[in-house]
């Protein structure tokens, strides 16, 4: 190991949410393929996950539960923790946000900035609403008092800090023409340039004065930092950096890799790096914005008879064909999305892992200990027939560590499903029982057992970093131990497995599965599944909503098919969202309709953070007259669905990924 091969790498830190499903797998799994990849191939790695504690979603959440955040959190992370560690996740670090090293590096980080001018007080003025909790300016008053609900308004300001985000900009844009492969797939970086950097940046409020669940500003404790900063600031916290011991920080720093969902690619390449040029310090090399795990089009639920609970999947089908599946169907190289559903998960299980590897694993372990008593036979009958098989070996390692270096980890198992389906084309092709049935021919079947035992132990070597706990059942059923046959840099010559060495025929890697009765099986499970639990008020509420005190449908009154042709009703996908400071209601969006950009502000905050609406496609009220609050134009309306009592809501989207700008009829 040289002093130059380090690889620091990171998944961004979770939200502890008590309904983890098998898309949170998918960041970590991919991140853990890579880690492993490169220590595999030399380099002194550290792979850092955790949890991102803090936040008035947090705050809210443990309220439902009667808990305290701290108390809420703690519960989770540990299930958190279960999950990577039944996923074999090699993480070095496990950073909470909670935590004091990083509370006390948090505070500090702030402190810096606000000495030196890159964070700053500024107040804002405006006229309250207590019952409507909204702001308004003067001018949006009606006879003095709210526009919304007639009462009177208090003149009220509030003060917040800001991050100089505009200062940075010049640099940050340059920074990324500089280095193209700094935000990957390239895709994200245009997005990043075209829709938030080259139109202008804002300085950003990073205090709250609403959230009490956070890291205060230590010279002024009624506010508290963002929970952005905070968390973020993750990456050079758990290092060490401010402490007293920063050996990981000067080891490992900048990061080589930071693994992000494409929808915070935003926050890691635009905030983050401004914190970091402010700090002075240099920038990570790349932000790798990845695709989502979804079911058909839509978000990660139980709707449609699937389990997402990926505990409940790593127990029935363990823990190596879940990874296999994250990191072959979703092409985490090109950052698009993967569709996923039971019966596609147990295709691909009976399919490539049952059929494809696990019956060559059988089939060439039992020929050899029926044919050749359990002893890897001489191959020195070559044939022609051989050669296009030995060459795919041969290629194989380079082709994968290709597709490794850009991180298309589906594209290196394809590559390695391409020698397993090879080699059992060879065992068709080469008829090892027919062989079997004459002495003279017996030399043969020896090279051709040899040759699938050789591109087994190849398969399997490659196989480590994806699938850690197949690849040692397929050395120990070879006969192999962990050494330099298994190491990933010394493969490349056909032909190192040593003749003599003793099979041993183990359980069939993984055993076939009978779809259909599996699948109604899951499909049960997920029918008699508890309901999800709900908070107390919010059932009681629920209740309500499920017993409306009249019982016939409020009258809705017919209109014309030219009333409704009055509406315009588009596509639009959401470029940013964030809170409106001053009201608990609302979300400031700014949407992508066809080739416009614009504002629109929408009461869903209680719903739908701002992180997890960017980069959906909602159904926009497209020529709804503007309308101010909170001293913002809004131009348009987003359209949900709600329930009576406005218990669940929910924004409506499409099926599939349709263009922004389409016309909804
Ligand atoms: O964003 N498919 O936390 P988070 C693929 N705390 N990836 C998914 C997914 C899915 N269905 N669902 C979630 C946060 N993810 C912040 C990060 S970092 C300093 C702070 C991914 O729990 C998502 O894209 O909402 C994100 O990368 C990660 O899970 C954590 O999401």
């Amino acid at each position: 190991m040289t002093e130059n091969k380090k690889f620091y790498i990171s998944t961004p830190l979770y939200y502890p949410s008590d309904k983890l499903h098998i898309g949170h797998a998918y960041c970590t799994v991919s991140s853990d393929a890579i880690a492993r990849y490169k220590r595999h191939t030399g380099y002194d790695v550290y792979f850092l996950t955790g949890s991102d504690d803090h936040g008035q979603k947090i705050e809210r959440m443990a309220k439902q539960k009667d808990l305290t955040p701290k108390q809420y959190v703690d519960n989770i992370v540990d299930t958190f923790k279960d999950l990577w560690k039944r996923l074999n996740i090699s993480n070095d670090g496990f950073v909470r946000t909670s935590d004091d090293y990083h509370v006390a590096a948090v505070k500090k980080i702030f402190k810096k900035l606000y000495d030196q001018g890159d964070i700053y007080k500024a107040s804002y003025q405006g006229h309250y609403c207590t019952p409507c909790e909204s702001f308004w300016l003067e001018r949006q008053l009606v006879n003095g008092c709210c526009p919304d609900c007639g009462r009177p308004v208090e003149l009220v300001e509030e003060e917040s800090y800001y991050l100089r985000l505009s200062k940075y900009a010049p640099q940050l844009i340059e920074h990324i023409r500089q280095h193209p492969e700094f935000i990957q797939p390239v895709s994200r970086a245009n997005e990043m340039l075209n829709n938030f950097l080259l139109p202008g940046l804002e300085d950003l409020c990073v205090s709250r004065t609403s959230c009490k669940w956070g890291i205060p500003v230590d010279f002024d404790e009624k506010h508290t930092i963002y929970v952005w900063v905070d968390a973020l600031s993750n990456y050079i916290t758990k290092l060490g950096y401010t402490s007293d011991n920063t050996e990981l920080f000067d080891k490992y720093w900048p990061a080589d890799l930071h693994v992000v969902g494409k929808e915070i690619v935003r926050f890691h390449t635009i905030i983050w790096p401004i914190i970091l040029l402010a700090l002075g310090l240099p920038l990570p090399k790349q932000v790798f914005g990845h695709g989502w795990l979804v079911l058909d089009g839509g978000k990660m639920s139980k709707s449609k008879g699937n389990v997402v609970d990926p505990i409940k999947l790593i127990d029935r089908y363990g823990c190596d064909a879940i990874r296999y599946f994250l990191l072959r169907d979703v092409p985490f190289g090109t950052g698009a999305d993967g569709v996923f559903s039971n019966e596609a998960l147990i295709t691909k299980i009976n399919s490539d892992l049952a059929n494809d590897l696990g019956n060559l694993l059988s089939r060439t372990v039992s020929m050899i200990e029926k044919y050749f008593s359990g002893i890897i036979p001489q191959n020195n009958t070559p044939e022609p027939e051989d050669d296009a098989l030995i060459a795919l070996a041969q290629e194989l390692p380079a082709e994968v560590e290709e597709f490794m270096e850009s991180y298309r980890m589906s594209e290196a198992l394809q590559a390695i499903w391409k020698l397993i389906g090879a080699c059992n084309k060879y065992i068709d092709v080469t008829a090892p029982w027919i062989l079997a049935k004459s002495e003279a021919s017996l030399p043969r079947l020896g090279t051709v057992l040899y040759n699938l035992a050789e591109c087994l132990r190849i398969v399997g070597t490659l196989l480590q970093p994806f699938m850690p706990s197949t690849a040692p059942l397929i050395f120990e059923q070879l006969g192999i131990e962990e050494c330099d046959l298994t190491n990933i840099t010394k493969l490349g010559v056909f032909g190192k497995l040593p003749v003599g060495t003793p099979v041993k025929k183990g359980n069939a890697l993984f055993p076939r599965i009978d779809v259909k009765k599996e699948l109604e099986e899951l499909e049960a499970s997920v029918q008699t599944a508890p309901a999800a639990e709900e908070k107390p008020e919010k059932a009681e509420k629920a209740e309500k909503a499920a017993k409306p005190e009249k019982a016939e449908e409020p009258a809705v009154s017919l209109i014309e098919y030219d009333d409704f042709a009055k509406i315009d009703l588009r596509l639009a996908k959401v470029l940013a969202c964030e809170e409106v400071p001053k009201s608990k209601k609302l979300l400031n969006f700014t949407l992508q309709v066809g080739e416009e950009t614009r504002t629109v502000l929408s009461g869903i905050k209680e719903y739908y953070s701002p992180e997890e609406m960017i980069g959906k496609t909602v159904v926009l009220v497209a020529n709804l007259k503007p309308r101010k609050m909170c001293g913002i134009e809004s131009n348009g309306m987003i359209l949900c669905a709600s329930d009576e009592g406005d218990v669940h809501l929910s924004a409506l989207t499409t099926m599939s990924d349709m263009a922004s700008g389409l016309k909804v009829r």
